[in-house]
């Protein structure tokens, strides 16, 4: 089966026809063209395909497009603004918070999905909300410290 599917992608409208079976990921990455929203394992394990779906993280992998008509998506490629970095993405780069950098889109995002609910979060906090997002070369010092900096920039 197939449907219109109506929602909004990084504040853009979209519509298209997507069968029912449909991943999000997919749909971001070959209908949207939208790349930053990596698969690591397909299997909900990694965290690398995280987006915010009406301000939520979600694993992009498990998640149907099908199911998120009417849904406000946001995805890395919609953080930066009138080309200036997020606080998020400028932190990441300044701490070295990625290396590679397969896994900050997602990071990116679970983070992002954190301060926006809770803007001065304990280490705790943070590795809680990043829990589901694995990193195979940073180590996590660097990642926790990039959002504890953006987060204290963002309350100034
Ligand atoms: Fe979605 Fe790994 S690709 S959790
Ligand atoms: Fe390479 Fe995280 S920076 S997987």
């Amino acid at each position: 089966m197939k449907r219109i599917l109506n929602l909004k992608i990084n504040g853009r409208a979209v519509d298209d026809v997507v069968p029912d079976n449909l991943l999000l990921v997919d749909f971001l990455r070959e209908r949207q063209v939208l790349t930053g929203a990596k698969k690591g394992c397909d299997g909900g394990e990694c965290g690398a395909c995280t987006v915010l779906v009406n301000g939520q993280p979600r694993l992009s992998c498990i998640t149907l497009a099908a199911n998120c008509e009417g849904a406000e998506i946001e995805t890395i490629e919609g953080q930066a603004r009138n080309g200036q970095l997020s606080p998020l993405q400028r932190a990441f780069h300044e701490n070295l918070g990625a290396q590679c950098g397969y896994c900050t889109p997602g990071m990116i995002m679970a983070a992002e999905g954190l301060l926006r609910t809770n803007p001065d979060p304990s280490e705790t906090e943070i590795k809680i909300a990043l829990g589901g997002n694995i990193c195979r070369c940073t180590g996590y010092v660097k990642i926790i410290k990039s959002v504890q900096v953006a987060a204290a920039e963002a309350r100034q």
